[in-house]
């Protein structure tokens, strides 16, 4: 393999874990979303779903990105589960800021992720992935920055 050849798989190994923590972060924002409670109940339920939507819609994105480059990608939720960095968390009785604190974390880890994969991009070349991961990181920062703003 030439070193093109070995930064593309490395580029395509690193968005199949991004896919995998997409799904998770997804799915954790999604279980806050139908489980938080309490006297931000209204403005918690809303913002989660907002951040839920938007992470859902880089899982397309990010697969077809794998399959551009001549890579497999994830089948099932076996394989997600494997792959992901996003831990579980099934305590649906959790405290609404320990909620809002986990998303933030997690948001916070996804752009390092995402700061991670932007090198591979450019290491390999991927000029399109390079312009996807701006968007996504900017999308992040975002989500992290309203989280962090609510935890102060
Ligand atoms: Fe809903």
């Amino acid at each position: 393999m030439t070193s093109k050849d070995n930064s593309k798989a490395a580029l395509i190994d690193s968005l199949n874990g991004l896919l995998a923590d997409s799904f998770a972060l997804y799915l954790k924002t999604k279980n806050f979303h139908w489980h938080v409670r309490g006297p931000q109940f209204h403005d918690l339920h809303l913002l989660f779903d907002t951040h839920a939507t938007e992470v859902f819609a880089m899982t397309d994105l990010v697969a077809e990105r794998v399959r551009k480059l001549g890579g497999k990608t994830m089948t099932s939720i076996g394989s997600i589960a494997a792959r992901t960095t996003i831990a579980d968390e099934d305590d649906t009785s959790l405290d609404a800021m320990a909620m809002v604190r986990q998303l933030f974390e997690d948001n916070t880890a996804f752009v390092g992720t995402l700061k991670a994969i932007k090198e591979l991009a450019g290491e390999a070349g991927d000029n399109a992935t390079d312009g996807m991961i701006d968007d996504w990181t900017d999308q992040t920062e975002q989500r992290a920055w309203f989280l962090r703003e609510i935890l102060a």
